[in-house]
Protein backbone atom coordinates (compact mmCIF):
# COMPACT_ATOMS: atom_id res chain seq x y z
CA UNK A 1 0.00 0.00 0.00
CA UNK A 2 1.44 3.43 -0.72
CA UNK A 3 0.68 6.51 0.30
CA UNK A 4 1.77 9.75 -0.57
CA UNK A 5 3.53 10.95 3.05
CA UNK A 6 3.38 14.48 3.17
CA UNK A 7 -0.62 14.48 3.05
CA UNK A 8 -1.71 11.47 4.22
CA UNK A 9 -4.10 11.48 7.61
CA UNK A 10 -7.01 9.06 8.42
CA UNK A 11 -9.33 11.36 6.76
CA UNK A 12 -7.92 12.46 4.10
CA UNK A 13 -5.42 9.67 2.10
CA UNK A 14 -4.16 10.57 -1.09
CA UNK A 15 -3.32 7.01 -2.56
CA UNK A 16 -1.84 6.48 -5.51
CA UNK A 17 -4.41 4.41 -7.39
CA UNK A 18 -6.68 7.55 -6.49
CA UNK A 19 -10.12 8.59 -5.12
CA UNK A 20 -12.40 5.91 -4.42
CA UNK A 21 -16.19 5.55 -6.53
CA UNK A 22 -19.02 5.18 -3.92
CA UNK A 23 -19.35 1.56 -5.08
CA UNK A 24 -15.44 1.10 -4.14
CA UNK A 25 -15.94 2.92 -1.32
CA UNK A 26 -18.33 0.20 0.21
CA UNK A 27 -16.33 -2.41 -1.19
CA UNK A 28 -13.22 -1.71 0.86
CA UNK A 29 -15.00 -1.02 3.79
CA UNK A 30 -16.29 -4.53 3.83
CA UNK A 31 -13.23 -6.06 3.80
CA UNK A 32 -12.22 -3.78 6.34
CA UNK A 33 -15.11 -5.18 8.53
CA UNK A 34 -14.80 -8.79 7.51
CA UNK A 35 -11.04 -9.17 6.22
CA UNK A 36 -10.05 -9.60 2.97
CA UNK A 37 -12.63 -11.11 0.31
CA UNK A 38 -9.91 -14.24 -0.84
CA UNK A 39 -8.10 -14.11 2.59
CA UNK A 40 -10.50 -13.16 5.60
CA UNK A 41 -7.51 -13.55 8.03
CA UNK A 42 -5.70 -10.65 6.51
CA UNK A 43 -6.99 -7.03 6.02
CA UNK A 44 -6.50 -3.57 7.51
CA UNK A 45 -7.21 -3.22 11.02
CA UNK A 46 -8.19 -0.06 13.52
CA UNK A 47 -5.40 0.71 15.09
CA UNK A 48 -6.74 2.29 18.70
CA UNK A 49 -4.67 3.65 21.64
CA UNK A 50 -5.08 1.27 24.91
CA UNK A 51 -5.61 4.04 27.52
CA UNK A 52 -8.38 5.86 25.25
CA UNK A 53 -9.99 3.79 22.51
CA UNK A 54 -9.07 6.74 20.29
CA UNK A 55 -8.80 5.85 16.37
CA UNK A 56 -5.12 6.48 15.86
CA UNK A 57 -4.84 4.55 12.02
CA UNK A 58 -5.09 1.87 10.15
CA UNK A 59 -2.47 -1.55 9.83
CA UNK A 60 -2.55 -4.96 8.89
CA UNK A 61 -1.42 -7.61 5.92
CA UNK A 62 -2.36 -7.04 2.74
CA UNK A 63 -1.99 -9.88 0.01
CA UNK A 64 -0.48 -9.24 -3.17
CA UNK A 65 0.13 -11.50 -6.19
CA UNK A 66 3.94 -10.40 -7.32
CA UNK A 67 5.47 -12.12 -10.39
CA UNK A 68 2.77 -14.92 -9.92
CA UNK A 69 3.24 -15.56 -6.57
CA UNK A 70 1.24 -14.53 -3.37
CA UNK A 71 3.23 -12.11 -0.95
CA UNK A 72 1.72 -10.40 1.77
CA UNK A 73 2.73 -7.02 3.00
CA UNK A 74 3.09 -5.28 6.38
CA UNK A 75 1.08 -2.26 6.13
CA UNK A 76 0.83 0.62 8.00
CA UNK A 77 -1.16 4.45 8.54
CA UNK A 78 -0.95 6.62 11.61
CA UNK A 79 -2.95 10.06 12.18
CA UNK A 80 -0.40 12.66 11.51
CA UNK A 81 -0.82 14.51 14.75
CA UNK A 82 0.70 10.89 16.07
CA UNK A 83 3.90 10.52 14.31
CA UNK A 84 7.11 10.44 15.44
CA UNK A 85 5.62 8.36 19.07
CA UNK A 86 6.73 4.84 17.69
CA UNK A 87 3.28 3.68 17.27
CA UNK A 88 3.64 2.61 13.67
CA UNK A 89 6.53 0.33 14.93
CA UNK A 90 4.60 -0.87 18.06
CA UNK A 91 2.12 -1.94 16.03
CA UNK A 92 3.99 -3.32 12.86
CA UNK A 93 6.05 -5.10 15.75
CA UNK A 94 2.86 -6.71 17.17
CA UNK A 95 1.79 -7.18 13.32
CA UNK A 96 4.89 -9.20 12.43
CA UNK A 97 4.26 -11.19 15.81
CA UNK A 98 0.72 -12.28 14.68
CA UNK A 99 1.94 -12.89 10.78
CA UNK A 100 4.68 -15.43 12.32
CA UNK A 101 3.27 -17.04 15.24
CA UNK A 102 -0.61 -17.19 14.10
CA UNK A 103 -0.17 -17.63 10.68
CA UNK A 104 2.38 -19.07 10.32
CA UNK A 105 4.12 -16.43 7.55
CA UNK A 106 7.71 -17.24 6.90
CA UNK A 107 8.14 -14.17 4.90
CA UNK A 108 6.63 -10.90 4.84
CA UNK A 109 7.51 -7.66 2.32
CA UNK A 110 6.38 -3.39 2.69
CA UNK A 111 6.20 -1.81 -1.26
CA UNK A 112 7.45 1.44 0.06
CA UNK A 113 7.48 4.94 -2.55
CA UNK A 114 10.96 6.00 -2.85
CA UNK A 115 11.45 8.98 -0.51
CA UNK A 116 8.97 7.90 2.48
CA UNK A 117 11.71 7.71 4.91
CA UNK A 118 9.64 7.05 7.89
CA UNK A 119 7.88 4.13 6.54
CA UNK A 120 11.38 2.46 5.20
CA UNK A 121 12.59 3.41 8.99
CA UNK A 122 9.71 1.31 10.23
CA UNK A 123 9.93 -1.44 8.02
CA UNK A 124 13.75 -1.58 8.89
CA UNK A 125 12.88 -2.01 12.67
CA UNK A 126 10.90 -5.01 12.19
CA UNK A 127 13.85 -6.47 10.64
CA UNK A 128 13.51 -6.10 6.81
CA UNK A 129 15.91 -4.90 4.36
CA UNK A 130 16.07 -4.03 0.55
CA UNK A 131 14.80 -6.60 -1.83
CA UNK A 132 14.20 -4.45 -5.13
CA UNK A 133 12.99 -1.72 -7.00
CA UNK A 134 9.19 -2.82 -8.44
CA UNK A 135 6.68 -1.39 -10.47
CA UNK A 136 3.17 -2.48 -10.39
CA UNK A 137 -0.21 -0.52 -11.80
CA UNK A 138 0.00 2.12 -8.81
CA UNK A 139 3.56 3.16 -10.01
CA UNK A 140 7.19 2.86 -8.73
CA UNK A 141 8.49 1.65 -5.54
CA UNK A 142 10.75 -0.64 -3.03
CA UNK A 143 10.17 -4.05 -1.93
CA UNK A 144 11.46 -4.57 1.66
CA UNK A 145 11.10 -7.80 2.85
CA UNK A 146 12.20 -10.11 5.51
CA UNK A 147 12.10 -13.67 6.17
CA UNK A 148 12.41 -15.64 9.49
CA UNK A 149 11.08 -19.80 10.79
CA UNK A 150 7.91 -20.62 10.99
CA UNK A 151 7.13 -20.63 14.79
CA UNK A 152 3.14 -21.86 14.35
C1 LIG B 1 5.05 5.85 8.02
C2 LIG B 1 4.28 6.14 9.31
C3 LIG B 1 3.27 5.03 9.52
C4 LIG B 1 5.27 6.17 10.47
O1 LIG B 1 4.50 6.30 11.66
P1 LIG B 1 5.12 6.78 13.05
O2 LIG B 1 4.20 6.30 14.14
O3 LIG B 1 5.41 8.22 13.00
O4 LIG B 1 6.49 5.95 13.08
P2 LIG B 1 7.41 5.74 14.36
O5 LIG B 1 7.15 6.82 15.35
O6 LIG B 1 7.25 4.33 14.81
O7 LIG B 1 8.86 6.00 13.77
C5 LIG B 1 9.59 4.99 13.13
C6 LIG B 1 10.90 5.56 12.64
O8 LIG B 1 10.67 6.49 11.57
C7 LIG B 1 11.30 7.72 11.87
N1 LIG B 1 10.48 8.78 11.31
C8 LIG B 1 9.20 9.08 11.62
N2 LIG B 1 8.78 10.12 10.88
C9 LIG B 1 9.84 10.47 10.10
C10 LIG B 1 10.04 11.47 9.11
N3 LIG B 1 9.06 12.31 8.77
N4 LIG B 1 11.25 11.56 8.51
C11 LIG B 1 12.25 10.72 8.85
N5 LIG B 1 12.10 9.72 9.77
C12 LIG B 1 10.93 9.63 10.39
C13 LIG B 1 11.36 7.77 13.39
O9 LIG B 1 12.36 8.66 13.82
C14 LIG B 1 11.67 6.33 13.71
O10 LIG B 1 13.02 5.99 13.48
P3 LIG B 1 14.11 6.01 14.65
O11 LIG B 1 13.57 5.14 15.73
O12 LIG B 1 15.33 5.50 13.99
O13 LIG B 1 14.23 7.42 15.12
C15 LIG B 1 3.55 7.51 9.23
O14 LIG B 1 4.48 8.49 8.85
C16 LIG B 1 2.40 7.51 8.26
O15 LIG B 1 1.28 7.11 8.62
N6 LIG B 1 2.64 7.96 7.02
C17 LIG B 1 1.58 8.01 5.99
C18 LIG B 1 1.19 6.59 5.54
C19 LIG B 1 2.38 5.84 5.00
O16 LIG B 1 3.24 6.39 4.33
N7 LIG B 1 2.40 4.53 5.32
C20 LIG B 1 3.44 3.62 4.85
C21 LIG B 1 3.06 3.11 3.49
S1 LIG B 1 4.36 2.04 2.84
Amino acid sequence: MRYTPCTATPRCVVTSDGIRTFDETREELEWHQHGHPRHPELGLWATVERETGKFLGRCGLLPWTIDGSLEVELAYMIAKDHWGLGLATEAAQGIVRYAREQLGRTRLICLITHGNVASTRVAEKVGMSYERDYTDEFGPCMIYSVAFGSTA
